[in-house]
């Protein structure tokens, strides 16, 4: 089936922001009374970010779009569309992209709303940004995707060493120098599964996490033979393979599903063996999901970021697949080809500038970040900023969420670290 978008559509930047602290996995296991390789070798990861108490989603996707617009090189006013993929809403009302058009600079003619579907919300915004910009609704104007989140898990439960947050801006326009996407509308699945989920009174989610990986791999199996069926490629095609990693070791997973079915059709290069082949295509693009942890939206393309970032792979015109899974559930696998620049995004995603400046923690002081987040958000008493410049979230005042940031402050309160009766600490 030929490619339907009718213009080249893609990612022309993209930006990263990342917690400034971390756990190590060694740290936690140990103090769970866990073997360390569990974490390290079973769900393959090494460190997750942990956000601080003024380190909320809106923060990440507001320094994250700030960052995408200055790695662009695109003024604010060229910004007609903004869409904001979280599971980590911080209003039942109010979305994260209202925040963010205000942290940005936007101009009032612009469309701003979030949208939600667990991890898929983040491809969910892609998909309606690449749209509006192939339909040319607004020539000239650039549209702004910012997947952002924090994965919180109860303390103590299986799903706590696969915790993580950041967020991903992309700016998706008709000059896509660093991804080029294709059209395939098919490839998507859909079914009302409860694998994973987090009720409106909770902030942690509550995960089935054997029945999330079957339901993942099922969603898999769907999009790819779909994908399959609609364009005849081979999973041997794509030079590297993307896939949403809650934990790197489902990436893991993921590829050995499709390989093995590869291997069943008589599609694979003769030779081909599932390890070697994991560690040539796979590989490179999940060393920041190691460091960071879970970014549920942002997963996927914390993946391509890292990709981009990583030294030792020339992405230059490589074709990728990319899988992304959302819980309860809709997945998509999408196609798309990286830009013949792409050597010239090393050291400009914010990526590794924000694992430099990360700090590691001691597991009593994650168990404090955890308690004074959750009353942060209750009762707003900022008690050490953790970043010197840029937004904070501060508490909560007369119901509403403050935060340290002359963009972001609430129009006739007090925008500095607020007491407990809502006026200003100072
Ligand atoms: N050394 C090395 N590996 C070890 C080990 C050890 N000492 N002990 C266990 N392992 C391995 C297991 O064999 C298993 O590997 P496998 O899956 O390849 O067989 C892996 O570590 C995990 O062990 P398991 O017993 O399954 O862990 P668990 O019951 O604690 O839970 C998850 C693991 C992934 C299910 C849990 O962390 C979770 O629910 N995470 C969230 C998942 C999620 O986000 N889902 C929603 C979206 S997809």
């Amino acid at each position: 089936m030929p490619d339907a978008r009718p213009t080249d559509v893609g990612i022309e930047a993209l930006f990263v922001d990342l917690p400034r602290q971390f756990l190590d996995l060694g740290t936690l296991a140990r103090a769970n009374g866990v073997d360390p390789e569990k974490y390290y070798f079973g769900l393959g990861g090494r460190r997750m970010a942990v956000p601080a108490p003024d380190e909320d989603p809106v923060v990440l996707a507001s320094n994250a779009a700030r960052g995408v617009l200055a790695a662009g090189g695109v003024a604010p006013t060229r910004v007609g569309l903004v869409v904001v993929g979280t599971e980590s809403a911080v209003d039942g009302s109010k979305p994260i992209a209202a925040w963010v058009h205000r942290a940005a600079d936007l101009p009032s003619d612009c469309r701003v709303f979030d949208v939600q579907h667990a991890c898929y919300g983040g491809t969910a915004a892609l998909g309606i940004a690449l749209d509006w910009i192939a339909s040319r609704a607004r020539p000239g104007r650039k549209a702004l995707v910012i997947a952002t989140d924090v994965a919180r898990y109860e303390i103590g439960s299986p799903g706590e060493p696969t915790q993580g947050g950041g967020a991903v801006a992309l700016l998706v326009g008709d000059e896509p120098r660093v991804v080029r996407f294709e059209d395939h509308p098919e490839a998507v699945h859909a079914e009302e599964v409860a694998d994973f989920w987090r009720p409106t009174y909770r902030s942690t989610a509550v995960v089935d996490g054997s029945y999330s990986l079957e339901c993942y791999l099922r969603a898999l199996d769907g999009c790819w033979g779909r994908f399959r069926r609609d364009t005849g490629r081979r999973f041997s095609e794509f030079e590297h393979l993307l896939f949403h990693a809650p934990f790197p070791k489902m990436a893991f997973k993921a590829h050995r599903r499709l390989f093995e079915a590869a291997a069943r059709a008589g599609e694979l290069p003769s030779g081909a063996e599932p390890g070697a082949d994991f560690e040539r295509r796979v590989l490179p693009t999940l060393w920041a999901n190691a460091e960071v942890g879970n970014a549920y939206t942002a997963s996927l393309y914390l993946s391509l970021a890292g990709l981009l970032e990583n030294d030792a792979v020339d992405a230059a015109g490589a074709r990728l697949g990319l899988f992304a899974y959302g819980s309860g559930s809709c997945a998509e696998f999408l196609a798309a080809r990286v830009g013949d620049d792409a050597a010239a995004w090393r050291g400009r995603t914010g990526l590794r500038q924000a694992l430099r400046e990360r700090r590691e923690l001691s597991h009593a002081e994650y168990l404090q970040f955890r308690a004074h987040g959750e009353e942060l958000s209750r009762n707003g008493t900022l008690r050490v900023p953790t970043r010197s410049t840029g937004p904070a979230f501060c508490g909560t005042w007369e119901h509403r969420r403050v935060y340290r940031d002359e963009a972001l402050a609430v129009p006739g309160s007090s925008s500095q670290p607020l007491g407990r009766d809502g006026r200003s600490a100072r």
